[in-house]
């Protein structure tokens, strides 16, 4: 003990005041006095919430680094995190700026060591990722052959809709469209298809039960382009001159010629004295530019309520004839219905069928393929 061992060396006369004096200076040395404050604890030193806005960054910011798949996600968590601009390290930084000065030294220190900790590791997963990158772009065999893109292409039918489209609007005729799920103004009554005509029995049309009572009447999927005729005639004053090209519904047997669903080519042509003649030069010239100068139309009468007179249309390509669909002088009624003055005005409709000229054209046995999605069908074309 330094007592003691003071004491050893003084002589054994030393008065009292001098023993004082020689204990209090030898207890100052050894213990130090004044005493020095202890440091206070970490957790007085720091404020909470900085020491855990710290921890919170650190960690979230590590996982975000081990998280990185590649140079360009590494380097979103570098901007996030350590961004001059805005990158969240700046709010810590403000956090070291509001510390107690007491405090200041000791936050920046942490302050540091999280800043340093971050760049440190995010540079490490950043070689990472550079090292995995090369790897994989070296382990790439260029000699194997590529994966040949699938080009999609337009459904044959789409295909001929296109085409007959472009064919009668160089006849001058505008393509309409028209809905197809229409009432029984547009698919019958406009069309002098009356109540009791055979066309209009449930069971040989699509009505939409569910529909009706929302729509205040009967409504179907239409069962036949003619619709359009009177939409446009509705809305428009004659002369009118339109194709319309859509699908139309109808609860037929389906084989290799029938299909519940196809599509037709509606024609409409109103003016002042609009003759058979023209109808036919137009069906003829349509169909001569769509398979070739050898086609021949023929008419055959027939009967359709909403044309006189009627008539089916045949065409003849190559040794055969075929139906292509329907076709006549618009009916007074017809224009009656939509406000046209019949002594004024005449005109010619047709429907025909697009399936036909498509399963011709492409040389297609069975009306059912075109629906079946089969792309070993459909990349033929
Ligand atoms: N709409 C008739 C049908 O679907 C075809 C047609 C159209 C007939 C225009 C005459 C005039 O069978």
């Amino acid at each position: 003990m330094p007592i003691r061992l003071a004491s050893q060396f003084l002589p054994s006369g030393t008065p009292a005041k001098l023993w004082y004096i020689l204990i209090s200076t030898a207890l100052q040395v050894t213990f130090g006095c004044p005493q020095k404050p202890t440091p206070p604890s970490l957790s007085t030193r720091f404020p909470m919430d900085i020491l855990a806005a710290f921890a919170e960054f650190e960690s979230s910011a590590l996982a975000a680094i081990a998280a990185a798949t590649d140079a360009a996600g590494i380097e979103k968590v570098r901007i996030e995190f350590l961004g001059q601009k805005n990158g969240r390290i700046r709010d810590l930084q403000k956090l070291v700026g509001s510390a107690a000065p007491a405090d200041k030294p000791a936050v920046g220190k942490r302050f540091n060591e999280v800043r340093t900790t971050v760049s440190e590791q995010l540079e490490v997963r950043q070689q990472q990722l550079v090292a995995q990158a090369s790897k994989a772009a070296s382990d790439f065999d260029v000699t194997l052959p590529g994966d040949r893109p699938r080009l999609g292409r337009l459904h044959p039918i789409t295909q001929v809709i296109a085409e007959f489209r472009e064919l009668m609007g160089r006849f001058g005729f505008t393509v309409v469209d028209g809905p197809e799920i229409e009432d029984e103004r547009h698919n019958f009554e406009a069309l002098n298809i009356p109540e009791d005509h055979p066309a209009r029995d449930p069971l040989d049309n699509f009505y939409i039960a569910c529909a009706s009572a929302t729509h205040g009447g009967p409504v179907l999927l239409r069962s036949q382009t003619s619709t359009v005729q009177i939409r446009t005639m509705e809305k428009v004053a004659p002369p009118v001159r339109i194709v319309s090209l859509g699908r139309v519904y109808r609860p037929d047997t389906i084989d290799a010629t029938h299909s519940c669903m196809f599509h037709q080519m509606e024609g409409l042509l109103v003016d002042r004295n609009v003759s058979m003649a023209q109808l036919k030069t137009v069906l003829s010239q349509f169909a001569r530019s769509f398979l070739g100068p050898g086609v021949e139309i023929r008419f055959r009468p027939s009967f359709f309520p909403f044309t006189e007179p009627s008539v089916e249309v045949d065409m003849k390509w190559g040794d055969s004839w075929m139906e292509i669909g329907g076709a006549g002088m618009v009916d007074p009624a017809v224009f009656e219905a939509v406000g046209y003055d019949p002594e004024i005005y005449t005109g010619f409709a047709f429907g025909l069928g697009i399936e036909r000229f498509c399963m011709k054209h492409f040389a297609v046995d069975d009306i059912r393929r075109f629906y079946e999605n089969d792309l070993r069908f459909l990349s033929q074309f």
